[in-house]
C-alpha cells in the first residue's frame, strides 16, 4: 500500500519536465535580504532550527584564509596539470563552459582533500541536522568554477534528487539529501550566486511552488564572503544567477545522505518503514582508503555504494574498471 502510494507520486514527478521550462528563470521576486547567516558554531542551534523551517541556511565564516588559499591553490595547480579532469582540454572541452567546468571526483587521486570530507565548521551542523553523526553518509565531492563571461542563462532553477515520500510524509525532516556549497572566492551581486526558493522542497515545479507559497514565494539569492557555507535540502528549487560576468566564481560541493531507518507515517498509509537515503548517482566513486577504511565510523561514513562501486570493489579497485566508469577519470 505504501509503494502504491509512492509510485503515484513518481508518476507525477516525471512531468517535471515540461512545466519546469514555462518557469526556468524563475518570477522575479528575488529577496536578498531573506537569507539569515548565523556562525557554525556560536549560533549552531538557531542555524538548525532556520534550516528546518527553510530548507536551507547560510554559514558564515567556514573556511580559515590558509583553508581558503590551499583550495584555491589546488584549482590553479591541477588546472594546469591535469586539465582534462577540468574539461580544459580532451573531450569534455566543448561540453561543460557555459555551465561552468567541474572536477567531478578530485578526492579519487587526492588524499590531501580527506579532511574536508567532514569539516569541522560545517560538518556538526550537517550532523545535527540529519540527525546525529551516525546517520550521516557521504555521496558526493566536487569543485567547480564558473569563468568570466560564462554567458546568461547557463541554469534554470531545478531541485537535485529527491524522494517521492516527501510529498506527504511526516515528519518531513530529517531530509534526503544535503548539499554543502562553500564559497571558494567572495560571491555578491556581480559574480555568480546560488540562488534559493526557501520550503520549495515539497513542490513539483516551481510554477506550483509559486501557486502554492504564494506571497511566502521568494528567490533568495545568498552572497557571502570566501569561506560562507550554503547548506540546503536538495528537494527545494535553486539555480545559480548570472552576475555580471566580470568575475569568476569558485565553489566546493558535497553532498549528504541520510543513512539508517526511521518509522516515519503517510496518510492513508500510516506508520511505514522509511529506508536509509538510496544512492545519489550511478557514477560516483569512494577510494579504496575511503571505501574499506580501517575505522568503522569511517567506513560506515562511506558505506552509501551504487553498483559502479560495488563491481570496482570487487575487482581490487583496477584502474581499468575506473577509467571505463562515465567520470572515472575527471
Ligand atoms: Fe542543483
Amino acid at each position: 500500500m505504501a509503494n502504491g502510494r509512492v509510485m503515484l507520486k513518481v508518476t507525477k514527478e516525471e512531468n517535471v519536465s515540461g512545466d519546469r521550462k514555462a518557469a526556468s528563470q524563475g518570477f522575479g521576486r528575488v529577496n536578498a535580504g531573506f537569507a539569515v547567516h548565523f556562525e557554525p558554531e556560536g549560533q549552531r542551534d538557531a542555524a538548525c532550527d532556520y534550516f528546518e523551517k527553510h530548507g536551507f541556511v547560510a554559514l558564515d565564516n567556514c573556511l580559515i584564509p590558509a583553508e581558503i588559499g590551499h583550495l584555491n591553490e589546488f584549482y590553479d595547480r591541477t588546472q594546469r596539470e591535469r586539465p582534462e579532469a577540468w574539461g580544459l582540454s580532451g573531450e569534455r572541452k566543448y561540453f561543460q563552459r557555459n555551465a561552468g567546468i567541474m572536477f567531478s571526483q578530485p578526492l579519487l587521486d587526492h588524499p590531501e582533500l580527506d579532511p574536508y570530507t567532514r569539516h569541522p565548521r560545517s560538518y556538526p551542523v550537517v550532523a545535527r541536522i540529519l540527525g546525529g553523526e551516525e546517520r550521516v553518509r557521504f555521496s558526493e565531492f566536487n569543485f567547480r568554477e564558473t569563468p568570466v563571461d560564462a554567458g546568461k542563462g547557463g541554469m534554470n532553477f531545478h531541485h537535485d534528487k529527491a524522494a517521492p515520500d516527501r510529498f506527504e510524509r511526516r515528519p518531513y525532516n530529517p531530509c534526503d539529501w544535503l548539499c554543502a556549497i562553500h564559497y571558494l572566492t567572495d560571491v555578491d551581486p556581480t559574480t555568480p550566486a546560488f540562488c534559493v526558493v526557501p520550503n520549495s522542497n515539497r513542490y513539483v515545479t516551481l510554477g506550483d511552488a509559486f501557486e502554492g507559497l504564494g506571497s511566502d514565494y521568494h528567490e533568495v539569492p545568498v552572497y557571502g564572503r570566501a569561506g560562507t557555507c550554503v547548506l540546503y535540502d536538495t528537494a527545494i528549487f535553486h539555480t545559480r544567477l548570472d552576475g555580471d560576468g566580470s568575475k569568476r566564481r569558485r565553489t566546493w560541493h558535497q553532498y549528504y545522505a541520510r543513512g539508517g531507518w526511521l518509522t516515519s507515517w503517510l496518510p492513508g498509509v500510516g506508520k511505514y518503514r522509511r529506508q536509509p537515503s538510496p544512492v545519489l548517482t550511478d557514477w560516483n566513486l569512494f577510494p579504496e582508503r575511503l571505501a574499506l577504511h580501517p575505522d568503522p565510523g569511517k567506513r560506515l561514513f562511506f558505506s552509501h555504494w551504487n553498483t559502479a562501486q560495488c563491481e570496482w570493489v570487487a575487482s581490487g579497485f583496477d584502474p581499468e574498471v575506473r577509467r571505463l566508469t562515465p567520470r572515472g577519470e575527471y
